[in-house]
């Protein structure tokens, strides 16, 4: 048994269920005509409760359903949370994660539990005993962590420990490594999109960062708006101008393979407070804008888990980080801005500043040499009503490196979906005064936003991630409370794991 980060003790065990003493047993069942195989087994140690519940109807093993059963006897644990997988035929890793995080944030509502899970066996066929032990423990140490990180008392504890029941624990070991890994970096994603902007703002970010970089090792440069001057950054400086806060740039290095391997490149929105500068938001559109800085913080939380796993790539994260605010020296409607890569922009919408301040940061990592660029942004609005809240989309210049991506994401159980990059969409962004202008019209808005993008990374292979929908969750759910996700975390370590 490692001691893993922070507090606890994860293992997996091949002692039957019911002779684990704990505070919670978490019984994952999938719906079968007929419970069988282990969890059949545990059901027969408790008298049959589970297939009674079913028999009532007062239980389905729908997926993500709920049945606590407190102080019950003839298990060595204490209480028991039964929760629903659904078919088993139909449980996928999306399945299997939301139904692990739904038992045990159930199990974690007080403070230094130990919890054992078993898991029904009729899913094996569709999911691995190495993926189901990493999926185990990522949940036990993200599974806890919550958006209420300023209240002095939090509602769910980290877990003193946690054992996942198998019936051979051969070479686990380092699924439960890796998982607890993933999960860490899930964590700081979500604390960092969590937290407040009068917090979280470039500089206390630009920290965040460095201090990620000293505890992982990482070669970490910070560029001041002198720096960025001095690189001509105008599009990225016109947005950072009406805030009080400096803007930064950080640039993290990971050098996990030889100098002759590719380079991949992660830039990320760090948008700290996106109010809509002179187009300014609504107050309904404004309240969740301290999670403009998703995509940046999901770089970090990335290139955290690749150094941690001390993955065998080399990967450079490049976060732009600007307050996007109203004052008499912000950038006005009408404005031309000139960015780094000398490109003249017309401003028709100042809520249109996350394509300005990646504009810069995009042609400031083509030209530091990367092979391949993907960058995470909470972009636009548009993205969210064409897929929804859940589903990432996927722009890219270079299907090699979509494919690359999307394969990672089916097998995460994250959904990306391909969005179009025709060529017709162009003109849609011509300026009468200016080499273009930073908006399109109303229709297509996630697609002329990615083409806008598409013109400041040149010929480098690239993908871009509009995050607006997924990174956040406005309403909680037995797996997630309602704030930041760190969804794309799990696809992109994936991505560099290249399983
Ligand atoms: N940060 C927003 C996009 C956003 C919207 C993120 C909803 C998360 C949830 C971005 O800066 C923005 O304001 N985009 C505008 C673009 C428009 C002015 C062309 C939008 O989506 O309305
Ligand atoms: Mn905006
Ligand atoms: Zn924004």
């Amino acid at each position: 048994m490692t001691e893993r980060p922070c507090f606890m003790a994860i293992s997996a065990s091949t002692t039957s269920a019911h002779e684990i003493a704990a505070d919670w047993l978490a019984v994952l069942v999938a719906d079968t005509s007929e419970i069988q195989e282990n969890v059949g087994q545990i059901d027969d140690v408790l008298g049959g409760v589970i297939r009674a519940a079913m028999d009532r109807g007062d239980f389905h093993a729908k997926p993500n359903e709920l049945l606590t059963l407190y102080q019950t006897s003839g298990v060595a644990a204490t209480n028991i949370v039964v929760v629903g997988l659904g078919a088993a035929a139909g449980c996928d890793m999306r399945g299997l994660r939301q139904g692990m995080l739904a038992g045990l944030r159930i199990c974690c509502l007080q403070k230094e539990q130990s919890v054992a899970m078993i898991v029904d066996e009729s899913i094996s066929e569709n999911i691995s005993a190495s993926q189901l032990a990493e999926t185990f423990s990522d949940s036990v140490v993200a599974g806890p962590v919550d958006a209420d990180v300023y209240k002095a008392e939090i509602k769910r504890h980290p877990f003193l420990s946690a054992t996942l029941c198998l019936p051979s624990i051969d070479g686990i070991e380092r699924a439960l490594d890796t998982g607890a890994t993933v999960g860490t970096a899930c964590n700081v994603v979500k604390d960092l999109v969590n937290r407040t902007a009068n917090d979280i703002y470039p500089q206390t970010f630009a920290a965040c960062a460095a201090e990620i970089a000293e505890d992982c090792q990482l070669e970490c440069v910070i560029l001041d708006e002198t720096h960025m001057a001095a690189e001509k950054m105008g599009a990225l400086l016109a947005v950072a101008r009406g805030s009080e806060k400096p803007p930064r740039i950080v640039k993290l290095m990971y050098k996990g393979a030889g100098s002759n391997d590719e380079t991949i490149g992660i830039v990320g929105k760090g948008v700290t407070f996106d109010s809509g500068g002179y187009s300014i938001k609504p107050t309904d559109s404004m309240i969740s804008m301290k999670a403009d800085m998703a995509g940046a913080a999901t770089a970090l939380g990335v290139i955290s888990a690749v150094a941690t796993l001390k993955l065998p790539v080399n990967l450079s994260v490049y976060v732009g980080l600007v307050e996007n605010m109203i004052s008499g020296n912000a950038y006005r409607l009408g404005d031309v801005v000139t960015a780094r890569n000398g490109t003249t922009i017309e401003i028709h919408n100042t809520d249109a500043e996350g394509r300005l301040v990646l504009a810069d940061v995009l042609s400031y990592a083509v030209d530091d040499g990367v092979d391949a660029i993907i960058d995470l942004a909470t972009l636009t609005g548009a993205c969210v009503v064409a897929l929804g809240e859940e589903i990432t989309g996927v722009f890219s210049n270079s299907s090699a490196l979509n494919d690359r991506i999307t394969d990672a994401a089916a097998a995460t159980g994250e959904f990306f979906w391909p969005m179009p990059m025709h060529k017709h969409f162009e003109p849609l962004l011509k300026s009468d005064v200016a080499d273009c202008k930073n908006v399109g019209p109303r229709w297509g808005g996630a697609v002329t936003a990615a083409k806008f993008l598409e013109k400041f990374v040149g010929e480098t292979p690239w993908v871009h991630l509009d995050i607006a929908g997924p990174a956040w969750a406005d309403s909680g759910a037995a797996w997630q409370d309602s704030g930041g996700t760190a969804s794309c975390v799990r696809t992109l370590i994936e991505v560099f794991r290249g399983k």
